[in-house]
């Protein structure tokens, strides 16, 4: 959850730390820290966010090393004591981390001469390392040691004065090399130093590493290897703002870019057919019986989506977990489920803990994900990326359309495969995706409307989202949008399940967002717009219907086929924005969560 960043070479240091920092703090913002080696090493840290680390840091150092932690709270709360790095007894070590250490409280025990100052699991790892140290082990040997006694996930960086060194260990969370013409670059996530270089390499769990100023050395099953270097296409602009408010608003408007490179060079609209570049054989795809997604929040309303398009076009049954309460239930043959993990950072514990069950179990696995090198990718037969990019905003926009859309795929190439699927039906198909980039834009275009609404509406009691088949995901994902940025009170429902008990809460104040597209069986909903209008609520419709005479605020959607609900999501997204937006909430950052969620 948390994020770091590290830097050994010719620069001073410094800026280098901070401007990873500034580009990590969507992945944990509670507190921020620096460990500077110049032969001593100096810590400086704060809680909150980086500006208060900003000023207590000197303008420069003459420190050719260090590293530097944006921190997300598991142990301990947000507090100066608590934030990274932390040292061992001597001031000689220090250390950030990412991950939880479980055994801590024993390794902790075991530790009395040495003096605790702060409630992080984190810190046992400087105390562990001084005991090493202190019995006469080598730096590098001392990390080696330390991490045979560590149980749990982690990924931690280290430096200790007067090494010339920074020294890493990975197990369970992201980590990633950036070889630069002036030194090494060592973050939990790319955007961290794409302003230096992006020839990178990806450390795999088990990994330890030895970073110098001229030379890399990673020790992984008992042997020394070289890394290998591949160059990172997303430019550093990418990830910055371009200019939009928020990245959140940048994201919701590069969608239609994003879903024209989820698609690029994969659809074969003539035939038919997709291209996923997933070596799934067609007897393996006949042979099927179930499809089991698991995910997460956006991703897991995204995999909703994907359930039912599986059931129509490939004809099996699909199922959809929430991975934090997924068991393994396959058939006699448990080869014959196929697994996918949907998760746009492959980093979700709760979804990297699923797949694994299901991977124990015999079943296949794919993933789907945003995150090339990610550790989701590691721990299945096949992966997929949606090739979204970069995303900041902790609210997912652009990366559950591009979901979806990769799964449409996945659903077709099954429906292909097995033969449930005709040619011209996946032509149609594949022509409505192809068209949502532009459907997207006329929505894009019309955000002055969608502006004009949400502040007519931005003092409501609350807000309920309606939609059936397609639309229901849907319908769950404009509330989760809107209660996670602007922290009013929205919920989902099946259009259906409102006279069922929710109609209680429904109020002249309380709006009723309905989708009324293909795919979401319009005319059915539109019994229960009546419902609530009868109880006085508006009723704001994204409809492609041509009879929308009693909604109150029409936001129209082109035409799609089956992805006009995941066009009337953009609806949503806009809607969600501006009513947070008028309420001057930290749109990119709400509080309480973050982007990448690596705790179970
Ligand atoms: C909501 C949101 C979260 C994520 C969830 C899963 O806007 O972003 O609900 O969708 O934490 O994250 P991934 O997809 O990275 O597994």
């Amino acid at each position: 959850m948390c994020g770091i960043i590290g830097y050994i070479g010719s620069r001073d240091a410094l800026p280098v730390l901070l401007t990873g920092l500034e580009n990590l703090d969507y992945r944990g913002y509670d507190s921020a820290g620096v460990a500077l080696d110049n032969g001593t090493v100096d810590v400086y840290k704060r809680e909150g966010k980086l500006e208060n680390l900003l000023g207590i840091v000197p303008e420069s150092s003459d420190a050719f090393c260090g590293i530097g932690h944006t921190r997300w709270s598991t142990h301990g709360p947000p507090s100066d004591a608590n934030a990274h790095p932390h040292t061992d007894c001597t001031g000689r070590i220090a250390v950030v981390h990412n991950g939880i250490i479980e055994n801590h409280e024993a390794l902790k025990s075991e530790l009395s001469g040495h003096t605790f100052t702060s409630e992080t699991d984190t810190e046992v790892i400087p105390h562990l390392l001084e005991e090493q140290l202190d019995a006469g082990k080598q730096p590098r040997d001392a990390v080696a040691a330390v991490v045979e006694q560590l149980e749990g996930s982690y990924a931690f960086v280290v430096t200790m004065a007067g090494s010339d060194a920074v020294f890493v260990a990975r197990e369970d969370s992201p980590l990633v090399i950036g070889r630069g013409e002036d030194g090494f670059y060592l973050a939990s996530d790319v955007t961290a130093f794409l302003e230096y270089t992006r020839e990178v390499s990806f450390l795999e769990d088990g990994d330890v590493v030895v970073l110098r100023s001229r030379d890399v050395a990673i020790y992984r099953n008992g042997a020394v290897i070289d890394p290998a270097f591949t160059a990172i296409e997303w430019e550093a602009e990418a990830a910055e703002k371009g200019g939009y408010e928020h990245y959140m608003r940048k994201e919701i408007h590069e969608q239609p870019h994003a879903l024209r490179q989820t698609i690029s060079g994969r659809l074969d609209a003539d035939s038919g057919d997709v291209e996923l570049d997933i070596d799934v054989p067609e007897e393996y795809a006949r042979s099927l019986e179930e499809v089991q997604f698991v995910a997460c929040g956006t991703s897991y309303y995204a995999a909703e989506y994907a359930a039912r398009l599986v059931e129509e076009l490939a004809d099996i049954r699909a199922t959809v977990t929430i991975a934090s309460e997924y068991e393994f239930s396959g058939g006699r043959d448990p080869w014959r489920t196929l697994t996918v993990a949907v998760t746009q950072s492959g980093e979700t514990a709760d979804t990297l803990s699923a797949i694994r069950t299901a991977g124990e179990a015999g079943a296949r696995t794919l993933a789907v994900t945003n995150t090339l090198g990610s550790t989701v990718t590691r721990e299945v037969d096949d992966s997929v990326f949606i090739r979204a990019g970069p995303e900041i905003g902790v609210a997912a926009t652009k990366t559950f359309a591009s979901q979806v859309a990769t799964l449409a795929m996945v659903a077709v190439a099954l429906g292909r495969q097995r033969g449930t699927l005709s040619g011209r039906r996946a032509e149609t198909l594949l022509e409505n995706l192809r068209s949502v980039p532009g459907a997207i834009q006329q929505v894009l275009d019309d955000e002055e409307l969608v502006a004009a609404t949400a502040c007519e509406y931005a003092d409501s009691d609350a807000y309920f989202f309606i939609g059936r088949s397609l639309g229901y995901p849907v319908a769950l994902e404009g509330a989760l949008k809107l209660k996670e940025i602007s922290y009013d009170h929205a919920e989902g429902f099946a259009s259906g399940e409102l006279k069922h008990g929710p109609l209680a809460l429904v109020t002249e104040s309380t709006p009723v967002l309905a989708v009324l597209t293909e795919g979401s069986r319009p005319e059915k909903t539109l019994n229960n717009v009546k419902e609530v209008q009868a109880r006085d609520a508006p009723v704001i419709g994204a409809s492609s219907m041509d009879d929308e005479a009693f909604v109150d605020e029409l936001f129209a959607v082109p035409s799609a086929g089956l992805f006009e609900p995941l066009v009337a999501n953009v609806y949503w997204q806009l809607f969600a924005y501006h009513v947070a937006d008028l309420q001057g909430r930290s749109i990119d950052k709400p509080r309480n969560l973050a982007k990448s969620v690596t705790v179970e």
